[in-house]
């Protein structure tokens, strides 16, 4: 069990200088993945060390993959080859991670093994026949609760899965990447479509690793067909861990904050451009293409935002940025409403209650709906909010003190070490009056 963690933030504050944050979630993730593979060593820098890549790390370790690191972000994959993968000789523990779950299960169901996965608490509530149901009719055999949950047995149909077409009814990149992984395995084509634009980094970074996946319009399509070849991977600052200092420096008076090296994949921006339509000064320079992903620095400066309804087209590539973007919605003026973002219900915690009942705490009008949140800005006072476990609502809380009136403490800050290790460190440097108690 991990030590309950509490933060304290202090009121006020400005977020001033240049910094990186650390390494993409998703794309840690899948280099992992696709690197354990491979035939060949990939060597990937930038890793993310935070608890949910790591659990990706050492479940390919327990799968018998010789994977050295991470040390300061640099590991070293010697890939197995598609069929070199070994059984797992206990239950594969994947702690918080949706991603690691959603992901293996599609990997593993064509494998020549069993295997056993299971999460925390959160994890175990989380819903995963949207993965079973669609790889059950590719012919994988998968048990989980009744609820449809964690723990999952998956029962390998080594040769046997089948490719099918498959229209996602929800918009997840980890659903799409969980049948292209299990495409791999199947005879002939598997190809998925998505109802919007969701992340594409297992697309790219097949590509990166020589595997032919097409892509036309909506849908992606994979078949059975050789071997992946290793590549090294530099990854790019995770622009969800951005997120909070692009908020940060918008709402905290006499901010200028330069973030190097961030991920801009199209299907990842939702965020800046929420903010800029709010009004935010956002500047994105030195773009650049690094191993198949868009790259840029970030300057953030302070503005004063405006409440806006957000673009429903916009939900799906800001999806893990909305407890931030509440926080820029209290601090801007008028309303802002959110809809079409049922989804953030079944995230690490229910994103619409948890960000909902935090924000009333601070005195801030926030109106939860089924589906988004209306949030009428003005001030935020201090108080004592719940982040569930929730990393993302942690921090997000944690970025509402720079236009506080009040200190704020925060409970059950642990979970942070799942995406940003680092983040009351370097909040501190950058100007946030942020502490951290066991
Ligand atoms: C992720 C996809 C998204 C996102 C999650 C990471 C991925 O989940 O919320 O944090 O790496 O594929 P959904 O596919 O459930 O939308």
């Amino acid at each position: 069990m991990t030590d309950s963690i509490t933060f304290t933030v202090q009121a006020g504050g400005h977020l001033q200088g240049e910094t990186r944050v650390p390494g993409d979630k998703s794309i840690s993730h899948r280099s992992i993945m696709l690197g354990s593979l491979a035939q060949g060593t990939t060597k990937v820098t930038g890793f993310l060390e935070g608890d949910d890549a790591l659990a990706t790390l050492r479940a390919f370790q327990a799968m018998g993959v010789k994977i050295e690191g991470p040390v300061k972000g640099e590991v070293t994959i010697h890939g197995v080859g598609l069929n070199g993968l070994q059984a797992s000789k206990e239950a594969i523990y994947l702690g918080n991670s949706g991603t690691s779950m959603r992901l293996l299960s599609g990997l593993l169901a064509g494998q020549a093994f069993d295997s056993i996965l299971t999460g925390d608490e959160s994890l175990s509530g989380r819903p995963m026949r949207r993965v079973t149901d669609p790889l059950s009719k590719m012919g994988a055999k998968i048990e989980s609760t009744e609820k449809g949950t964690a723990p999952l047995t998956i029962r390998g149909q080594a040769g046997k899965l089948q490719g099918f077409h498959y229209d996602m009814p929800i918009a997840s990149a980890q659903v799409k990447s969980c049948l292209l992984l299990a495409g791999l395995y199947a005879q002939g084509e598997t190809s998925v479509s998505e109802p919007a634009p969701t992340r594409d980094h297992t697309e790219r970074m097949l590509t990166g690793f020589k595997y032919p996946i097409k892509q036309e319009k909506n849908t992606a399509t994979i078949e059975r067909k050789g071997e992946l070849t290793a590549t090294n991977i530099d990854v790019p600052s995770d622009i969800s861990s951005a997120a909070f200092f692009l908020v940060g420096a918008s709402i905290a008076k006499n901010s200028d904050l330069t973030l190097k090296h961030v991920g801009i994949n199209p299907t990842r921006t939702g965020v800046i451009d929420v903010l800029r339509l709010m009004g935010a000064n956002i500047e994105l320079s030195n773009q650049r293409d690094v191993g198949g992903e868009p790259v840029a620095d970030i300057r953030i400066r302070s503005a004063n935002l405006k409440g806006i309804q957000i673009p429903e087209e916009l939900v799906a590539l800001a999806i893990d940025e909305f407890p931030v973007l509440f926080v820029a919605a209290a601090c801007a003026e008028g309303e802002t409403v959110l809809t079409g973002a049922k989804e953030l219900r079944v995230k690490e915690s229910d994103r619409i209650q948890v960000m909902a009942d935090g924000l009333k705490i601070l005195g801030v009008d926030a109106q939860p709906t089924e589906d988004g949140m209306v949030i009428h800005g003005g001030t935020i006072g201090g108080g004592q909010v719940a982040s569930h476990g929730d990393h993302r609502i942690a921090m997000s809380f944690a970025i509402a003190g720079l236009r506080a009136e009040d200190t704020i403490v925060i409970n059950d800050c642990a979970n942070v070490n799942t995406s940003f290790p680092d983040f009351v460190n370097l909040a501190g440097k950058l100007g946030l009056n942020i502490s951290s108690e066991k």
